[in-house]
């Protein structure tokens, strides 16, 4: 006995090696804690997809426009939250229990420093201010109301005075009818200044201006509206005189399928110039959205490619966007600007100034293949089975070393 324990200490400190040395683990690695894993990635289980072991999956995208820079705005995909303010655990600033369903896990701070570019906020009118809000009938309650809008603008806006070369779109499903509301709460978070006017986005399906001219002229805040009627009386953008959008829900969940929601022109319609994928059920899951986020969502970006005439999303809309089976939402959006950006199917293998479709493929075992799983772990050899008792041992070890 004692000499079992013995050597079932010494294997699971020999198999923490990645531990003992503090080095981050890599994407696919197993893992404790999200502070065991390098930069980007955080320590989860899939068990929906039957992965209990804990691995280190990506939660942040590479970011694009650092990459290749000076394309026009439609050649990049953005990571976007749906219901980005829908926080799980938040509690109504009415100070009500919020009973409404939650679709992500951290504040939006959060979200843009992990690289979510794109924001979908539901926006109604609510204790004679703009709320962040979810509805019964188009009307907000204490027990759907999340806070007011003012708050998650001013976080916005101080990521954008922190990060002068980043763009943030704000995608707003607007129950807005108070006269100029949306424009008064903008205007109050200090955001005004960053605006991208209407008059400069393309209406027949040309190009955007380049990620360059929009960061020089300091209008890096896209801000969509659902009410057509708020582009003249406001000058904010509806969303689908400029966005093909496919189908939200579980209707956009249906494997081979892309259609278009019923506000967006047929996902074939080149007049818009830009592409949004949604990909999360009718009610959020936070069990079922590691998996998918994961394969699902890259067949589906492939599904609407083909749907969109041959176009790649430059929105990618999921819940949950940290979960996934390994690298989720952030490496569907790697995808999605591998083929904008340098006609290669992830933008690992874009490089400044190549020539469109020449491909920087590094060799095998270097970097993953879009939508692998590396195979490699802190267990060493026989790391591409799950060995539950070696994982428990490694994990009791490794939580003893780790307390120290
Ligand atoms: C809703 O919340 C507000 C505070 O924001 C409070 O004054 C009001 O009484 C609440 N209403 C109900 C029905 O609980
Ligand atoms: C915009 O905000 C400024 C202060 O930041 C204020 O003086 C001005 O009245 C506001 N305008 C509108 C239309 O709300
Ligand atoms: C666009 O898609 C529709 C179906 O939504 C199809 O009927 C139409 O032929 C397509 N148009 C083109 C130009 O491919
Ligand atoms: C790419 O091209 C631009 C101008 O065409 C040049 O300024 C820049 O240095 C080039 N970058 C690299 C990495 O070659």
């Amino acid at each position: 006995m004692k000499n079992f324990i013995f050597y079932a200490t010494l294997l699971a400190l020999i198999s923490l090696h990645p531990f003992s040395c503090s080095t981050a683990l890599k994407e696919g690695q197993t893992c404790v804690k999200d502070s065991n894993c390098d930069q980007g990635l955080h320590c989860e289980a899939c068990l929906a997809n039957g992965n209990i072991r804990p691995r280190c999956t990506r939660i942040q995208p590479v970011s694009p426009a650092l990459k290749v820079k000076g394309l026009p705005f439609n050649r990049y995909s953005w990571l976007t939250t749906h219901n980005a303010f829908s926080r799980l655990g938040e509690k109504s600033a009415t100070g009500s229990v919020v009973l409404a369903p939650t679709n992500q896990q951290d504040s939006i701070t959060s979200q843009l420093n992990n690289g979510v570019r794109g924001l979908m906020l539901d926006m109604y009118d609510f204790e004679n201010d703009i709320w962040l809000c979810h509805s019964f009938g188009g009307k907000c309650y204490n027990f759907t109301a999340f806070q007011p809008a003012i708050n998650v603008l001013k976080e916005i806006q101080s990521f954008l005075v922190a990060n002068p070369s980043e763009i943030i779109t704000i995608i707003i499903e607007d129950y807005v009818t108070s006269p100029k509301g949306l424009t008064k709460v903008f205007n109050a978070s200090g955001l005004m200044k960053y605006w991208f006017p209407v008059s400069r986005m393309p209406k027949s399906g040309g190009d955007w201006p380049s990620v360059d001219d929009m960061i020089q002229k300091n209008q890096r805040l896209v801000v969509f509206t659902s009410k057509a009627s708020k582009e003249a009386s406001e000058g904010i953008a509806y969303e689908w005189r400029y966005v093909i959008e496919n189908q939200y829900g579980n209707g956009g969940m249906k494997a081979g399928l892309c259609p278009n929601r019923a506000e967006s022109p047929p996902m074939n319609t080149t007049s818009r110039s830009l592409v949004l994928v949604n990909y999360f059920p009718d009610l959020a899951n936070i069990a079922q959205a590691c998996k998918d986020n994961s394969a699902p969502l890259l067949r589906m970006l492939n599904t609407c490619y083909e749907a969109a005439g041959k176009r790649w999303p430059n929105f990618i809309a999921v819940d949950f966007y940290k979960r996934s089976d390994g690298g989720g939402a952030p490496e569907a959006t790697d995808v999605a600007n591998g083929h904008l950006i340098c006609g290669c199917g992830n933008i690992a293998y874009c490089k400044p100034n190549m020539t469109f479709g020449v491909c920087n493929i590094p060799e095998a075992g270097v970097a993953p293949a879009p939508g692998a799983v590396p195979k490699t772990s802190g267990f060493g050899h026989s790391s591409s089975e799950p060995v539950p008792l070696k994982w428990f041992l490694g994990t009791a070890v490794a939580a003893l070393l780790l307390s120290l």
